[in-house]
């Protein structure tokens, strides 16, 4: 058996190597990301507002249509959707349940949602985001949280220097993760860093991290336990009370990738996410030519920007946590 099957992978290995089966249906194997444009709608701080990705002009879903690795040959590096540029506090995501999943401003109690700055932290400290072709699926308790996941992408926060800007791909290292219980599910956060940030090629794990940003990793692990604490929520808590290395995240991260190739084959209950891509022809219960994705979903045919609402003075105060992380509030 073990003979036949390492025969079996070393008669695929050139195959796969050219990739075959993309070159197969006469596609370019590679995502270039110079192709890439956003086709933007309504204003900002507000709940109508989206952002499609469009690739030679024709949109394309953050989720499903951006490839998880630029290079297959190299599972440390990954593409990574940036949808709260650091130090804003806009609570903007790619929408799970509207076709080809655009980039919205989520909402509480119907109005754009915030995130309070914890002092002495101002809005996001990091590029923050998701990683497209990945899925926490809820169908099952995760091995190593022992929760299911919460539906999502798998986030990303990126600790670069360089800048950002909502619906940019950008290329980011692996450095390690936190698994962060969210009311009991998984929601994993991964620390990454722009391939183009100088620091990129001097580390390969978020141990590494300490020779040149003391402190770093330990600040943004405490800010992911209490920033939901000044909206009356509990600090949260990292399940296993520290970061897993960058080759374990690597793994999940890779493991996530084949829960949403089941999402997206039809294969499990896709919990009310719209998963239409327009990469994979041969997945015949979600493929869509995205030439016909325009008039097919009722999207708008080019961007028509507005200009932003207005966005509540509140959120330009400080909280205050004492050394219980409970909010302090005057009497
Ligand atoms: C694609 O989008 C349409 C329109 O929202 C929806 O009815 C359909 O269920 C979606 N298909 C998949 C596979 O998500």
């Amino acid at each position: 058996m073990l003979v036949g099957s390492t025969f079996l992978q070393l008669a695929l290995l050139p195959a796969l190597a050219l990739g075959f089966t993309e070159a197969a249906r006469g596609k370019k194997n590679d995502f270039d990301l110079d192709s890439l444009s956003l086709r933007e709608v309504g204003a900002r701080n507000t709940l109508d507002w989206r952002i499609w990705l469009e690739k030679d002009g024709q949109p394309i879903s953050f989720w499903h249509d951006v490839p998880l690795y630029p290079s297959k040959k190299n599972n440390r590096i990954i593409n990574f959707v940036v949808e709260i540029p650091r130090w804003t506090d806009g609570k903007i995501e790619t929408k799970r349940s509207e076709p080809l999943n655009p980039i919205f401003h989520d909402d509480k109690k119907d109005a754009p949602r915030f995130v309070e700055s914890v002092w002495p932290h101002k809005s996001y400290p990091f590029h923050y985001g998701s990683i497209p072709q990945t899925w926490e699926s809820p169908n099952f308790d995760h091995d190593y949280t022992g929760f299911p996941g919460d539906n999502d992408p798998v986030d990303l926060f990126d600790i670069s220097e360089t800048s950002a800007y909502t619906g940019e791909i950008k290329q980011v290292k692996i450095l390690g993760g936190l698994a962060l219980n969210d009311g009991g599910e998984t929601d994993w956060k991964v620390i990454g860093i722009d391939v183009n940030d100088a620091l990129a090629d001097l580390i390969d794990d978020v141990s590494d991290l300490e020779e040149y940003r003391p402190d770093l990793a330990e600040t943004f692990y405490q800010w992911f336990t209490y920033y939901k604490v000044p909206r009356g929520d509990d600090v949260l808590e990292i399940v296993g009370g520290k970061y897993q290395t960058a080759k374990y995240m690597a793994k999940t991260i890779q493991q996530s990738h084949g829960f949403w190739e089941d999402l997206v084959r039809g294969r499990v209950d896709s919990n009310e996410i719209s998963y239409n891509q327009t990469s994979h022809r041969d997945w015949k219960k979600s493929y869509v030519d995205s030439k016909d994705a325009t008039k097919k979903f009722k999207i708008p045919k080019k961007s028509k920007i507005l200009p932003a609402a207005e966005r509540p003075a509140k959120y330009d105060n400080w909280y205050y946590l004492d050394e219980d992380y409970k909010l302090i509030e005057l009497k």
